[in-house]
């Protein structure tokens, strides 16, 4: 059966029917997706052994992956993590709610030992979406969430994307229209001090640099840094179109372009897609291949926003090659070179 789809204004009441519906589906133990402002989310009562293992068999999750735990209000911290440091609390003030995670020592019995894959530290965050919000105080439950995709797909940024991945395998989806950062949350952890990047996102380096200019950021480079702490998701392949996708680090698009137009050439049978900017969009010859661009460079935000959905399209338009420039990693743009060079599984081409 599919899943039903409640769509919803933003400003919709605590009361209103069909988020009573999604909220009791959550109360009872079934999986929820929901709008938050980075991606969709899939819910479940972080609490529940069987409501969290509803989400991981939903998504074909590796179990040894621990999700993130979704909150309304930073009272609810308290009873989930054990302990904070003032810097912890600092950030939480700074960017809550919005997309910086923060990995936290867990209190004891506090949330399924599914959530944390048996960790001893548990992810939290408040999202930045007046629906998230609405439906977390609503079940009255912290909602066990990760991207509402299937595992290893890109994350979803629409309803319609969800539905794609899992209609038939969840409760229910509210839908909210396309969310706003469209890349997920920054993952952290603070140790003595020093806040270590688990994984980047929404907030950028920049930003938390400027909120603890005293502190050291240190990038954790999941296997290659045995000695950081690692986010365990960072050793599966994610967010991965169904054509072969490769990051292209080229000294001008004009190269770029010449190579792939032989590209196209040698492999008739290949349909090859190319994702870009628009400052570069006219470079590519159009009639050889598929060509999307994320934005202009000007509007770091947009290329964020549309890079999941536009990884989707190429799976829709059936091709088998897809070559994506490789673009600045400053601000948001660090976020974006890591998961298109996660989706590459981190095939690289560099051409001079
Ligand atoms: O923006 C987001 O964070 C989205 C929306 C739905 O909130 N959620 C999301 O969840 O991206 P997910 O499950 O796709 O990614 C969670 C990441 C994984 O890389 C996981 O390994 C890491 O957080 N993580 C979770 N708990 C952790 C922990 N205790 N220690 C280190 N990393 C952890
Ligand atoms: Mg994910």
């Amino acid at each position: 059966m599919n899943a039903p789809i409640w769509t919803l204004k933003h400003d919709v009441r605590p009361d209103d029917p069909q988020m009573g519906l999604a909220a009791r589906l959550l109360r009872d133990g079934e999986t929820v997706a929901f709008p938050t402002e980075t991606v969709y989310g899939l819910g479940a009562d972080a609490r529940s052994d069987e409501a969290v293992a509803k989400i991981f068999e939903a998504k074909g999750r590796p179990s040894d992956n621990p999700l993130i735990v979704h909150i309304a209000d930073k009272s609810q911290v308290e009873e989930l993590a054990a302990r904070l440091q003032p810097m912890e609390e600092r950030l939480m003030d700074r960017f809550w709610p919005g997309p910086l995670t923060l990995v936290l020592p867990l209190k004891e019995q506090s949330v399924s030992r599914l959530v944390t894959a048996g960790l001893s530290t548990l992810a939290i965050r408040m999202p930045d979406h007046p629906l998230a919000l609405t439906l977390i105080r609503a079940s009255g439950c912290p909602l066990a969430a990760p991207s509402a995709n299937r595992s290893g797909r890109p994350s979803p940024t629409t309803a319609a994307h969800v539905a794609e991945d899992l209609a038939g395998r969840i409760g229910g989806i509210v839908d909210g229209g396309p969310t706003g950062v469209g890349l997920e949350s920054t993952v952290i952890e603070v140790r003595d001090r020093v806040i270590h990047l688990l994984r980047p996102g929404g907030v950028t380096i920049e930003q938390l640099r400027e909120a603890e200019p005293g502190a050291e950021i240190r990038i954790a480079h999941g296997t290659d840094e045995p000695s950081a702490p690692r986010s365990p998701g960072m050793k599966y392949a994610h967010y991965a179109p169904k054509g072969e996708l490769y990051v292209v680090r080229s000294s001008g698009t004009n190269r770029m372009a010449a190579w792939i137009a032989e590209e196209a050439r040698a492999r008739p049978e290949s349909a090859i897609g190319v994702l870009t900017i628009d400052e570069h969009v006219q470079d590519f010859d159009s009639s050889a291949c598929e060509v999307i661009s994320l934005g202009s460079l000007s509007a770091p935000d947009q290329i964020a926003r549309r890079l999941y959905a536009a990884l989707r399209e190429f799976d829709e338009r059936g091709i088998d090659l897809i070559y994506a420039e490789s673009l600045p990693e400053t601000g948001i743009g660090q976020a974006v070179m890591n998961r298109l060079s996660k989706a590459a599984g981190h095939r690289r081409i560099e051409l001079d």
